[in-house]
Protein backbone atom coordinates (compact mmCIF):
# COMPACT_ATOMS: atom_id res chain seq x y z
CA UNK A 1 0.00 0.00 0.00
CA UNK A 2 1.44 3.27 -1.05
CA UNK A 3 0.33 6.90 -0.22
CA UNK A 4 0.34 9.48 -3.41
CA UNK A 5 3.35 11.16 -1.62
CA UNK A 6 5.62 8.23 -2.20
CA UNK A 7 8.38 8.39 -4.97
CA UNK A 8 6.68 7.44 -8.35
CA UNK A 9 8.87 4.09 -8.26
CA UNK A 10 7.46 3.23 -5.24
CA UNK A 11 3.85 3.82 -6.20
CA UNK A 12 4.43 2.01 -9.19
CA UNK A 13 4.58 -1.33 -7.78
CA UNK A 14 2.03 -0.69 -4.93
CA UNK A 15 -1.31 -2.56 -5.21
CA UNK A 16 -2.96 -0.11 -4.12
CA UNK A 17 -1.80 3.76 -3.68
CA UNK A 18 -4.14 6.39 -2.23
CA UNK A 19 -4.48 8.85 0.78
CA UNK A 20 -5.34 8.32 4.41
CA UNK A 21 -8.45 7.36 4.93
CA UNK A 22 -8.00 5.55 1.34
CA UNK A 23 -5.25 3.18 3.25
CA UNK A 24 -7.26 2.95 6.27
CA UNK A 25 -9.91 1.64 4.54
CA UNK A 26 -7.91 -0.56 2.04
CA UNK A 27 -6.73 -1.75 5.61
CA UNK A 28 -9.38 -2.60 7.46
CA UNK A 29 -10.89 -4.76 4.81
CA UNK A 30 -7.84 -6.60 3.38
CA UNK A 31 -7.27 -10.31 3.53
CA UNK A 32 -3.78 -10.33 3.14
CA UNK A 33 -1.48 -11.72 6.44
CA UNK A 34 1.09 -8.93 5.95
CA UNK A 35 0.45 -5.45 4.93
CA UNK A 36 3.72 -3.65 3.65
CA UNK A 37 2.56 0.45 4.14
CA UNK A 38 5.24 2.26 1.56
CA UNK A 39 4.12 5.90 3.59
CA UNK A 40 4.77 7.57 7.03
CA UNK A 41 4.33 5.57 10.81
CA UNK A 42 1.38 6.88 12.10
CA UNK A 43 -0.17 5.12 9.26
CA UNK A 44 1.37 1.89 9.59
CA UNK A 45 -0.11 2.27 13.29
CA UNK A 46 -3.02 2.95 11.94
CA UNK A 47 -3.06 -0.33 9.79
CA UNK A 48 -1.95 -2.03 12.56
CA UNK A 49 -4.41 -0.59 15.22
CA UNK A 50 -7.35 -1.61 12.37
CA UNK A 51 -5.48 -5.41 12.00
CA UNK A 52 -3.93 -6.40 15.36
CA UNK A 53 -3.22 -10.23 13.91
CA UNK A 54 -1.80 -9.21 11.16
CA UNK A 55 2.33 -8.43 10.80
CA UNK A 56 2.08 -4.36 9.29
CA UNK A 57 5.53 -3.27 7.75
CA UNK A 58 7.28 -0.06 7.38
CA UNK A 59 10.19 -0.30 5.06
CA UNK A 60 11.62 3.02 7.01
CA UNK A 61 11.03 2.96 11.22
CA UNK A 62 11.97 6.81 10.51
CA UNK A 63 9.21 7.74 8.89
CA UNK A 64 7.49 9.99 10.39
CA UNK A 65 5.53 13.34 10.81
CA UNK A 66 6.36 16.91 11.51
CA UNK A 67 2.71 16.93 12.01
CA UNK A 68 2.19 13.91 14.30
CA UNK A 69 4.94 15.25 16.34
CA UNK A 70 3.77 18.64 17.09
CA UNK A 71 1.43 16.97 19.39
CA UNK A 72 2.24 14.77 22.40
CA UNK A 73 0.45 12.65 24.05
CA UNK A 74 1.02 14.24 27.63
CA UNK A 75 0.62 17.61 26.10
CA UNK A 76 -2.88 16.46 24.52
CA UNK A 77 -3.93 14.64 27.85
CA UNK A 78 -3.66 18.35 29.58
CA UNK A 79 -5.29 19.86 26.93
CA UNK A 80 -8.03 17.85 27.35
CA UNK A 81 -8.38 17.45 31.23
CA UNK A 82 -8.54 21.18 30.98
CA UNK A 83 -11.17 20.83 28.70
CA UNK A 84 -13.77 18.86 30.50
CA UNK A 85 -16.96 18.02 28.34
CA UNK A 86 -15.40 18.90 24.95
CA UNK A 87 -14.93 16.20 22.17
CA UNK A 88 -11.36 15.22 20.65
CA UNK A 89 -11.39 15.49 16.96
CA UNK A 90 -7.91 14.29 15.83
CA UNK A 91 -6.48 14.31 12.67
CA UNK A 92 -4.99 11.08 11.44
CA UNK A 93 -1.20 12.41 11.38
CA UNK A 94 -0.96 11.54 15.09
CA UNK A 95 0.79 8.66 17.34
CA UNK A 96 -1.62 5.91 18.71
CA UNK A 97 -1.26 6.83 21.94
CA UNK A 98 -2.96 10.46 20.77
CA UNK A 99 -5.52 8.64 19.31
CA UNK A 100 -6.10 6.83 22.06
CA UNK A 101 -7.20 9.91 24.15
CA UNK A 102 -9.78 10.88 21.22
CA UNK A 103 -13.35 10.79 20.20
CA UNK A 104 -12.95 10.52 16.31
CA UNK A 105 -10.67 10.73 14.19
CA UNK A 106 -10.76 12.48 11.20
CA UNK A 107 -8.88 12.53 7.48
CA UNK A 108 -8.35 15.63 5.00
CA UNK A 109 -11.14 13.78 3.56
CA UNK A 110 -13.80 13.14 5.72
CA UNK A 111 -12.93 16.32 8.62
CA UNK A 112 -15.75 18.65 7.26
CA UNK A 113 -18.71 15.78 7.05
CA UNK A 114 -17.44 14.96 10.91
CA UNK A 115 -17.39 17.90 12.47
CA UNK A 116 -20.85 18.52 10.82
CA UNK A 117 -22.32 15.26 12.53
CA UNK A 118 -21.20 16.56 15.95
CA UNK A 119 -24.01 18.72 17.58
CA UNK A 120 -24.08 22.22 17.04
CA UNK A 121 -23.70 22.43 20.73
CA UNK A 122 -20.82 20.25 21.69
CA UNK A 123 -17.38 22.13 22.26
CA UNK A 124 -14.82 20.55 20.28
CA UNK A 125 -11.20 20.58 20.44
CA UNK A 126 -9.51 19.89 17.36
CA UNK A 127 -5.71 18.90 17.07
CA UNK A 128 -2.87 18.90 15.62
CA UNK A 129 -3.41 20.41 12.38
CA UNK A 130 -3.94 24.83 13.20
CA UNK A 131 -5.16 24.79 9.22
CA UNK A 132 -7.16 22.14 8.98
CA UNK A 133 -8.75 23.56 12.21
CA UNK A 134 -9.22 26.41 10.97
CA UNK A 135 -10.62 25.87 7.39
CA UNK A 136 -13.22 22.90 8.90
CA UNK A 137 -14.21 26.15 11.79
CA UNK A 138 -14.79 28.33 8.68
CA UNK A 139 -16.36 26.01 6.80
CA UNK A 140 -18.40 24.69 9.87
CA UNK A 141 -18.93 28.13 10.92
CA UNK A 142 -18.09 26.18 14.39
CA UNK A 143 -16.26 28.15 17.50
CA UNK A 144 -13.40 24.83 17.85
CA UNK A 145 -10.61 25.46 20.14
CA UNK A 146 -7.46 24.24 17.58
CA UNK A 147 -4.19 22.71 18.54
CA UNK A 148 -1.38 24.80 16.84
CA UNK A 149 0.47 22.32 14.94
CA UNK A 150 1.24 22.73 11.14
CA UNK A 151 3.03 20.49 8.14
CA UNK A 152 6.31 21.90 7.78
CA UNK A 153 5.60 20.57 4.29
CA UNK A 154 2.47 22.61 3.78
CA UNK A 155 2.72 25.56 5.77
CA UNK A 156 5.94 26.65 3.92
CA UNK A 157 4.71 27.27 0.76
CA UNK A 158 5.61 30.72 -0.76
CA UNK A 159 2.66 33.06 -1.20
CA UNK A 160 4.43 35.18 -3.47
CA UNK A 161 5.45 32.70 -5.58
CA UNK A 162 2.03 31.65 -5.55
CA UNK A 163 1.20 35.22 -6.40
CA UNK A 164 3.45 35.13 -9.43
CA UNK A 165 2.39 31.89 -10.94
CA UNK A 166 -0.95 33.06 -10.84
CA UNK A 167 -0.02 36.21 -12.69
CA UNK A 168 2.20 34.03 -15.37
CA UNK A 169 -0.72 31.54 -15.74
CA UNK A 170 -3.85 33.04 -15.48
CA UNK A 171 -6.08 30.21 -16.87
CA UNK A 172 -4.77 27.54 -14.14
CA UNK A 173 -7.16 26.81 -11.63
CA UNK A 174 -4.98 26.63 -8.13
CA UNK A 175 -5.13 23.34 -6.18
CA UNK A 176 -4.74 23.37 -2.63
CA UNK A 177 -4.84 20.89 0.81
CA UNK A 178 -5.94 21.98 3.59
CA UNK A 179 -2.84 21.87 5.53
CA UNK A 180 -1.98 25.25 3.77
CA UNK A 181 -1.88 28.43 5.50
CA UNK A 182 -4.67 31.16 5.32
CA UNK A 183 -2.81 33.34 2.52
CA UNK A 184 -2.23 29.90 0.24
CA UNK A 185 -6.10 29.44 0.34
CA UNK A 186 -7.41 32.34 0.04
CA UNK A 187 -5.54 32.51 -3.57
CA UNK A 188 -6.72 29.06 -4.65
CA UNK A 189 -9.93 28.22 -6.64
CA UNK A 190 -9.85 24.49 -4.89
CA UNK A 191 -9.59 23.11 -1.71
CA UNK A 192 -9.72 19.69 -1.15
CA UNK A 193 -7.96 16.59 0.71
CA UNK A 194 -5.20 14.67 -1.77
CA UNK A 195 -7.82 12.51 -3.36
CA UNK A 196 -10.15 15.75 -3.81
CA UNK A 197 -7.87 17.35 -5.87
CA UNK A 198 -6.48 14.04 -7.92
CA UNK A 199 -10.74 13.76 -8.45
CA UNK A 200 -10.18 17.54 -9.70
CA UNK A 201 -7.47 17.01 -11.74
CA UNK A 202 -9.52 13.33 -13.74
CA UNK A 203 -12.90 15.99 -13.93
CA UNK A 204 -11.22 18.28 -15.80
CA UNK A 205 -9.44 16.15 -18.68
CA UNK A 206 -9.09 19.23 -21.43
CA UNK A 207 -7.81 22.15 -18.59
CA UNK A 208 -4.31 22.26 -19.58
CA UNK A 209 -2.88 23.75 -16.61
CA UNK A 210 -2.95 23.63 -13.12
CA UNK A 211 -1.17 25.14 -10.01
CA UNK A 212 -0.77 22.79 -7.08
CA UNK A 213 0.08 23.93 -3.42
CA UNK A 214 0.85 20.19 -2.27
CA UNK A 215 2.96 17.66 -1.80
CA UNK A 216 4.98 17.37 -5.18
CA UNK A 217 4.06 13.23 -4.92
CA UNK A 218 0.78 13.42 -6.19
CA UNK A 219 1.82 15.18 -9.29
CA UNK A 220 2.86 11.65 -10.35
CA UNK A 221 -0.76 10.29 -10.78
CA UNK A 222 -1.90 13.48 -11.61
CA UNK A 223 0.13 13.55 -14.42
CA UNK A 224 -0.79 9.69 -15.27
CA UNK A 225 -4.95 11.12 -15.67
CA UNK A 226 -4.05 13.89 -17.41
CA UNK A 227 -1.00 13.43 -19.67
CA UNK A 228 -0.83 16.21 -21.91
CA UNK A 229 -1.55 18.87 -18.81
CA UNK A 230 0.82 21.08 -17.41
CA UNK A 231 1.32 20.95 -13.46
CA UNK A 232 2.99 23.95 -11.22
CA UNK A 233 4.14 22.77 -8.04
CA UNK A 234 3.81 26.31 -6.10
CA UNK A 235 7.76 26.26 -4.26
CA UNK A 236 8.42 26.90 -0.99
CA UNK A 237 9.39 29.31 0.82
CA UNK A 238 13.78 29.78 0.81
CA UNK A 239 14.79 29.80 4.69
CA UNK A 240 18.00 29.88 5.64
CA UNK A 241 19.43 27.02 7.30
CA UNK A 242 16.92 24.79 6.45
CA UNK A 243 17.83 21.98 4.27
CA UNK A 244 15.28 20.96 2.12
CA UNK A 245 13.94 24.23 -0.44
CA UNK A 246 11.46 21.81 -2.01
CA UNK A 247 7.71 21.07 -1.68
CA UNK A 248 8.53 17.23 -0.95
CA UNK A 249 7.83 15.62 2.14
CA UNK A 250 11.46 14.23 3.22
CA UNK A 251 9.77 11.51 5.37
CA UNK A 252 7.82 10.21 2.50
CA UNK A 253 10.74 10.04 0.68
CA UNK A 254 12.07 7.76 2.84
CA UNK A 255 10.60 4.82 1.21
CA UNK A 256 12.94 4.26 -1.32
CA UNK A 257 12.58 1.26 -3.96
CA UNK A 258 15.49 -0.45 -2.19
CA UNK A 259 14.33 -0.07 1.19
CA UNK A 260 11.03 -2.05 0.06
CA UNK A 261 12.66 -4.63 -1.60
CA UNK A 262 14.84 -5.42 1.98
CA UNK A 263 11.69 -4.99 3.41
CA UNK A 264 9.83 -7.68 1.46
CA UNK A 265 12.67 -10.18 1.59
CA UNK A 266 13.39 -9.93 5.36
CA UNK A 267 9.71 -9.39 6.59
CA UNK A 268 11.18 -6.48 8.65
CA UNK A 269 11.00 -3.88 9.98
CA UNK A 270 7.60 -4.57 12.11
CA UNK A 271 5.24 -2.09 13.52
CA UNK A 272 3.92 -2.62 16.75
CA UNK A 273 1.21 -1.24 19.01
CA UNK A 274 0.65 -1.68 22.44
CA UNK A 275 -2.28 -3.62 23.05
CA UNK A 276 -3.20 -1.57 25.64
CA UNK A 277 -2.89 1.74 23.24
CA UNK A 278 -4.29 -0.48 20.33
CA UNK A 279 -7.84 -1.27 22.12
CA UNK A 280 -8.50 2.30 23.03
CA UNK A 281 -7.15 3.60 19.42
CA UNK A 282 -9.47 1.63 17.56
CA UNK A 283 -12.25 3.07 18.84
CA UNK A 284 -11.97 6.26 17.10
CA UNK A 285 -10.54 4.93 13.83
CA UNK A 286 -13.47 2.87 13.32
CA UNK A 287 -15.71 5.85 14.41
CA UNK A 288 -14.21 7.85 12.13
CA UNK A 289 -14.23 4.65 9.38
CA UNK A 290 -18.38 4.05 9.90
CA UNK A 291 -18.95 7.81 8.87
CA UNK A 292 -16.90 7.91 5.47
P1 LIG B 1 -4.29 13.19 3.03
O1 LIG B 1 -3.67 11.93 2.56
O2 LIG B 1 -5.43 12.91 3.96
O3 LIG B 1 -4.67 14.14 1.96
O4 LIG B 1 -3.22 13.94 3.98
C1 LIG B 1 -2.12 14.58 3.54
C2 LIG B 1 -0.92 14.31 4.32
O5 LIG B 1 -0.19 15.17 4.65
C3 LIG B 1 -0.62 12.95 4.64
O6 LIG B 1 0.46 12.93 5.42
FE1 LIG C 1 3.39 14.71 7.85
FE2 LIG C 1 3.35 16.84 6.28
FE3 LIG C 1 4.82 14.75 5.60
FE4 LIG C 1 2.13 14.59 5.52
S1 LIG C 1 3.43 15.88 4.26
S2 LIG C 1 3.56 13.06 6.35
S3 LIG C 1 1.58 15.89 7.26
S4 LIG C 1 5.13 16.03 7.40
Amino acid sequence: MAHYYQRPEVQEVADCIGDSLALAQQAAKTDADIIVLCGVHFMAETAKILCPDKKVLIPDLNAGCSLADSCKAADLRAWKEAHPGHTIVSYVNTSAEVKALTDIVVTSSNALKIVQSIPADQPILFGPDQNLGRYIAQMTGRDMDIWNGACHVHSRFSVEALIALKREHPDAPVLAHPECKQAILTLSDVIGSTQALLNYVKAHPEAPKFIIATEVGVLHEMQKACPEAIFLPVPPEVTEGVGCQCNECEYMRMITLEKLYDCLLHNSPEVFVAPAIAEKAIIPIQRMLALS
